[in-house]
């Protein structure tokens, strides 16, 4: 966004850097600040979320749970709502009929979720061909006997995850979001781009700003917020409460809590510790799958390293299927980081 549209917003009460760092209520449950990592199917496994945890994230989201597997005993998905180390667990459902909903949510409270989050965001084909995600933002009636069976099934804060609609020509964010808040949703998350869009092109953080203005319900502003900046703008721009981060926290799952770092001027209390992140992915997935499994985030890591890492290493780590190994060659390259790290915090 422009430097000038941003000027034509109003004045947010607070500044946007001391909002985000202060408490948010959702119903009976407080999230510590208001820089939440976003629900990623494949990516916000336990693992990841704990890592988020701990270097200072407000919130964490599960990766979306299908419903009718949920109830229907799929171990994946039991692992996918699991919460164990998370003083606040939030598990996001996805369906399409009230009676998995209701079903699923009542499982998921039982199994420890402090809120449950309902997915009508996800624009992926298998999703939506099934009516699922995004597609319940073409049958407003229909998504919303979802949210009054999951209201009714639990006791806990129930939110809602949005697109801006389903294309350009059927922008009702704001409708969902007001009736949403009639039926007893209780925080908002809103994408700021619609399911056509899949993420092409840039979210619209004003066009978010319709959904705010149509309800009195706490909001979360995402998409392509990858930055301090990026979520002081995206708050001005939407009138937003707090921000959600997703694709940028890919290898870095301490973004959001450095974001607060940074909000408040203070180094961060806990940087991300690869080493542990993955020893963590080990002992939840087991040494064949959690090898596996962990790949992808050791790639996004290394990718994200100033140093150079030799291709031949690179390719021993994401090949190796003995965790041992790996774990002595990140030790050495999370050193090497670390020292690259506190040279710049010296020399700042
Ligand atoms: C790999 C991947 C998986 C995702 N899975 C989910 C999901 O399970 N539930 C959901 O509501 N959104 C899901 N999303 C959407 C994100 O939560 C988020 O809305 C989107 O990526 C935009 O935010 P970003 O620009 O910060 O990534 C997923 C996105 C990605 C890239």
């Amino acid at each position: 966004m422009t430097s000038a549209a941003l000027k034509e917003q109003p004045e947010p009460s607070i500044e946007p850097a001391k909002l985000l760092a202060q408490p948010l209520s959702v119903g009976s449950v407080v999230y510590r600040n208001r820089a939440l990592l976003a629900p990623m199917s494949g990516v916000s496994d336990v693992p990841f979320r704990r890592a988020a945890w701990r270097a200072g994230a407000g919130m964490v989201v599960s990766e979306m749970v299908a419903s009718e597997a949920l109830v229907t005993g799929h171990v994946e998905m039991q692992m996918k709502a699991e919460g164990a180390g998370l003083p606040v667990h939030v598990v996001q459902l996805a369906g399409r009929q009230a009676e998995w909903m209701d079903h699923a949510a009542r499982i998921a409270e039982a199994n420890g979720a402090d809120v449950i989050d309902i997915n009508m965001g996800c624009p992926a084909r298998r999703v939506t061909q099934g009516y699922s995600g995004s597609a319940l933002m073409r049958d407003l009636d229909h998504a919303l006997t979802l949210i009054h069976a999951v209201v009714k099934a639990v006791k806990v804060p129930v939110t809602l995850k949005m697109r801006l609609g389903w294309d350009h020509d059927t922008i009702n964010a704001p409708e969902l979001a007001k009736r949403a808040e009639d039926a007893g949703i209780q925080l908002l998350t809103v994408h700021g781009r619609t399911r056509c869009q899949f993420y092409k092109g840039a979210a619209d953080w004003s066009a978010v700003r319709q959904v705010k203005q149509a309800t009195s319900l706490p909001m979360l502003v995402n998409g392509d917020i990858a930055n301090l900046q990026n979520a002081k703008d995206a708050l001005i721009a939407s009138g937003a409460d707090g921000i959600m981060i997703g694709r940028a926290s890919y290898g870095q799952p301490d973004l959001p809590g450095r974001i607060i770092s940074e909000a408040q001027n203070v180094v961060p209390h806990d940087s991300y510790d690869i080493v542990e992140h993955y020893v963590d992915m080990i002992d939840f997935y087991g040494e064949a799958l959690g090898t596996k499994c962990s790949r992808k985030h050791i790639g996004w890591w290394m990718e994200r390293q100033t140093f150079n890492i030799e291709a031949k290493l690179k390719m021993e780590m994401m090949t190796a299927s003995a965790s041992s190994k790996v774990i002595v060659h990140l030790e050495a390259l999370q050193a090497q980081a670390q020292a690259i790290l506190r040279s710049s915090r010296n020399a700042a």
